[in-house]
């Protein structure tokens, strides 16, 4: 079932106005426009992690903010939960983390939580054990007492993740959940989204740290300068292109080596190992086939697939202008 649907979904910012003021007429004189989001046709499953991604300025967080209702589409539309944005009932089952949050910094940790658990009008009670159960969850159980000055960024990040959880919601957004995260952070924020999913919770995140996004998205969409390129299953748009074939064998012949450097991508020895690389299928085949009937061993056979790095880069490539 889809949890996010889109429909032409376009953002056009005015940016540099320049205008004149004659008492109490404004007369805007000239602005670049720029479309941040240019009718974005999406739909998001209930239940999945699906992965908003492109580069710096392509749109994510504007399509965020317009889900949030933070800002609002130039034209086209979007439903979450089936219904138009801005729905009270809908708003009260989504958790949001913002990009680079700023918190009220003089509030300790828990406070900080009871603070947003106030505004989703949780009980005293609930709100306690609650907050206990996020502070454990995004590992800040031992922070609970320190104002959030004393924060570092990550730990800021988890906090902001916490405060997205605290009202239970069946769909979060998140909008670069793992930036100012060290390898262990992005880890510990991997764990956390993965176990959401298992919940059964829907997970819409942006990102431009790709192997984060390879590693836990069911489905991704590439933008780029506003529009969709791609979309889909993270295992159909990577399985389908095979990059290269990956050959190493022991104890090449002289002359064979000489000959596959000849042909080969790249031919990497090391001691008594030749690693080679090859794009077509066929040339791989014959190159082992040749191995096999040479004295050398044919130690692995390894048909490359494109990592998600590489395929984003081949579709704005090709996609972008
Ligand atoms: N409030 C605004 N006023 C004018 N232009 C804006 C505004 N917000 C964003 N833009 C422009 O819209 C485009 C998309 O910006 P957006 O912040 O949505 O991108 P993003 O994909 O989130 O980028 P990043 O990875 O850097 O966070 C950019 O060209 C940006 O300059
Ligand atoms: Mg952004």
């Amino acid at each position: 079932m889809a949890i996010v649907e889109t429909t032409d979904l376009t953002k056009v910012y005015v940016q540099d106005v320049i205008g004149v003021e004659y008492g109490r007429i404004k007369i805007r004189l000239k602005g670049r426009r720029v479309a941040a989001l240019q009718e974005l046709n999406l739909t998001v499953n209930e239940g999945e992690i699906f992965g908003l991604l492109g580069p710096n300025g392509a749109g994510k967080t504007t399509a965020i903010k317009i889900f949030m209702g933070l800002i609002f589409p130039t034209e086209g539309n979007a439903r979450i939960m089936g219904k138009p944005l801005g729905d009270r009932r809908v708003k009260a089952q989504i958790g949001f983390l913002p990009e680079n949050p700023y918190f009220y910094d003089y509030l300790k940790g828990w406070e900080f939580l009871d603070y947003y658990g106030q505004l989703y009008g949780m009980a005293r009670k609930t709100r306690r054990a609650k907050i206990d159960e996020i502070l454990e969850m995004v590992g800040l159980t031992h922070a609970a007492n320190l104002p959030l000055r004393g924060y570092s960024k990550g730990m800021l990040q988890r906090i902001g993740l916490g405060q997205a959880l605290l009202n239970d919601p069946r769909i979060v957004f998140l909008d670069e959940p793992q930036s100012g995260l060290d390898p262990f952070g992005r880890k510990e924020m991997r764990d956390i989204i993965l176990n959401l999913k298992e919940e059964g919770k829907t997970v819409f995140f942006s990102s431009h740290i790709l192997s984060d996004a390879e590693m836990i998205c069911d489905r991704v969409g590439i933008l780029y300068k506003g529009k969709l390129i791609n979309v889909g299953y993270l295992r159909d748009l990577l399985s389908a292109q095979i990059k290269e074939y990956e050959i190493v064998a022991s104890n090449l012949q002289e002359e064979m080596l000489k000959d596959l450097e000849g042909k080969c991508e790249r031919v990497i020895v090391r001691k008594q190992d030749v690693m080679v690389c090859v794009r077509q299928k066929a040339d791989a085949e014959k190159i082992v086939r040749t191995i096999l009937a040479s004295p050398a061993q044919l130690v692995s056979y390894i048909p490359r697939q494109e990592t998600l790095e590489e395929y984003f880069i081949r579709q704005i490539e090709g996609g972008g202008q």
